[in-house]
């Protein structure tokens, strides 16, 4: 009797996230079989250049034998241990050290976790425990972006301000605020410098706080480079001033460097990129690991580790922590990825392919269907527009994004349309070499090419 296929198998049983289920039922799944460098493989045969690197994630692309040599050791070592009630493995305790090393200088602690969410929906826990501690028991609301993606567990679901997102799962909870996206180009007026636009969200940031009343607000969280929402980098003056309204009410910031982290915007963290200074809490994950297996982490300031140690001397124990918080398995891979970072200097590397990346994806400015081109680093967007000039949309019937993206596939590129606004998201593996970097570019221009052609057909 013949196996069934895998669409057979994927169509029958797989509930896949993300995904219109009735399509998928008729379409079956993309199915990928191989990876090397910075491509990969379908089951046909064709080959792709992973231009998000995953979901932004696989920054020393798809073949790294040394990832592969440290997991292997680590499993024949020892398998699995956990961090409850004082335990460790010694790569674990290694990781934790030199990822504070390198972790913006406010980092304390590091508290291992197994994704982008658990990191954030983590860094939530300590905001509350923090304030039960002080004995401030009403100061718990959170506030996040309008287009902020921190993750999806019920938590992060409702700081995660994507209508798509949020309107279906009954999100935003009660204690999660939203405020202004800090994007430009959009909600900037013509009247308005990027300073003063800068100044207006952080005087609607004010307005909130005041509303809600300070004393309920424990903390606000902002990727510095908004990622899933759209690669929106702040206006210029931005985090300054968001900074003094938090400081002025005592509300902690959470830096959400899940995607930004270990050098995708140029810099070691985006936090350094954008002129954070010293951050409550710092999360990350994605890159953490490469990817090659799931790893994220909470930092914390020493402050908020002294406030919680005490109170954890309190109750007994800090009465939270995951099966597979501090994995030594999961840590042996990022530890190694840590070590390759450093050793083969990949911020570096990331420095001199930022200059031609940027210098392509601003070129698209141009383009007919380019409403704005934006970045930082190895990451970018571009936004499609109907008119340039009064920067309208196009119906979202047509899912211009998506019908880019499917251009790409076309051309040897793996893109991603973002789940809001229609924008196509460019995110390469950081060891995209130049020559590389062209031929993202140059397939992502036929792409648009092809799609403004199609559009222009049929007007
Ligand atoms: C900034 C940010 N925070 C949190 C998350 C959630 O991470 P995960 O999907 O690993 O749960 C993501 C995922 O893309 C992210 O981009």
């Amino acid at each position: 009797m013949a196996l069934p296929s895998v669409a057979e198998m994927d169509i029958r049983s797989n509930l896949h996230p993300y995904t219109n289920h009735i399509v998928h039922q008729q379409t079956g799944p993309k199915t990928y079989v191989h990876g090397e460098g910075i491509y990969i493989w379908d089951e046909h045969g064709n080959k792709f250049i992973e231009g998000l690197a995953g979901l932004w994630c696989t920054s020393l692309g798809f073949s790294e034998p040394r990832l592969v040599a440290a997991a292997k050791a680590q499993l024949e070592t020892l398998p699995y241990n956990h961090s409850f009630a004082g335990r460790t493995a010694p790569v674990v305790s290694e990781l934790a050290e030199r990822l504070i090393s390198i972790a913006p200088d406010s980092m304390s602690k590091a508290y291992f976790v197994s994704s982008g969410s658990e990191a954030v929906d983590s860094a939530i826990k300590v905001a509350w425990y923090y304030n039960n501690a002080l004995d401030r028991p009403h100061k718990k609301k959170i506030i996040s972006r309008h287009r902020g993606y921190h993750g999806v567990t019920v938590a992060c679901t409702s700081l995660t301000a994507i209508p798509v997102i949020q309107e279906a799962f009954d999100a935003p909870l009660e204690r999660f605020k939203q405020t202004g996206t800090p994007h430009f180009y959009r909600f900037g007026e013509d009247s308005e410098t990027e300073e003063q636009f800068a100044t207006r969200r952080a005087e609607e940031l004010e307005q909130l706080i005041l509303e809600e009343d300070p004393d309920t607000i424990a903390a606000m969280i902002a990727e510095p480079l908004m990622g899933a929402g759209g690669v929106i980098p702040p206006p210029k003056t931005y985090f300054e001033k968001i900074q003094k309204v938090l400081r002025k009410y005592d509300i902690l910031l959470i830096a959400d460097e899940v995607i930004n982290g270990f050098g995708r915007t140029g810099n070691p963290w985006g936090c350094d990129t954008y002129g954070i200074e010293a951050p409550d809490m710092v999360t990350c994950a994605k890159q953490l690991s490469s990817a090659y297996i799931p790893i994220g982490a909470k930092m914390i300031s020493e402050e908020i580790f002294t406030v919680i140690a005490e109170a954890s001397n309190r109750h007994g124990v800090f009465g939270t922590g995951y099966t597979y918080g501090g994995h030594p398995v999961a840590a042996a891979v990022a530890l190694e990825t840590l070590k390759i970072y450093e050793e083969r200097d990949t911020m570096g590397h990331v420095r001199q392919v930022m200059e031609p990346f940027q210098k392509r994806l601003k070129q698209l400015d141009s383009h007919p269907l380019v409403g704005e081109a934006r970045g930082a680093g190895l990451i970018g967007a571009v936004e499609l527009v109907a008119d340039k000039q009064s920067k309208e949309s196009y119906d979202p019937s047509l899912k211009v994004a998506l019908q880019v993206y499917q251009k790409c596939l076309e051309h040897g590129l793996i893109l991603r349309a973002l789940p809001s606004g229609d924008t196509v998201g460019i995110c390469p593996p950081l060891i995209i070499t130049e020559a590389q970097v062209h031929d993202l570019f140059d397939a992502l221009g036929e792409s648009l090419n092809d799609v403004y052609r199609d559009l222009q057909n049929m007007s």
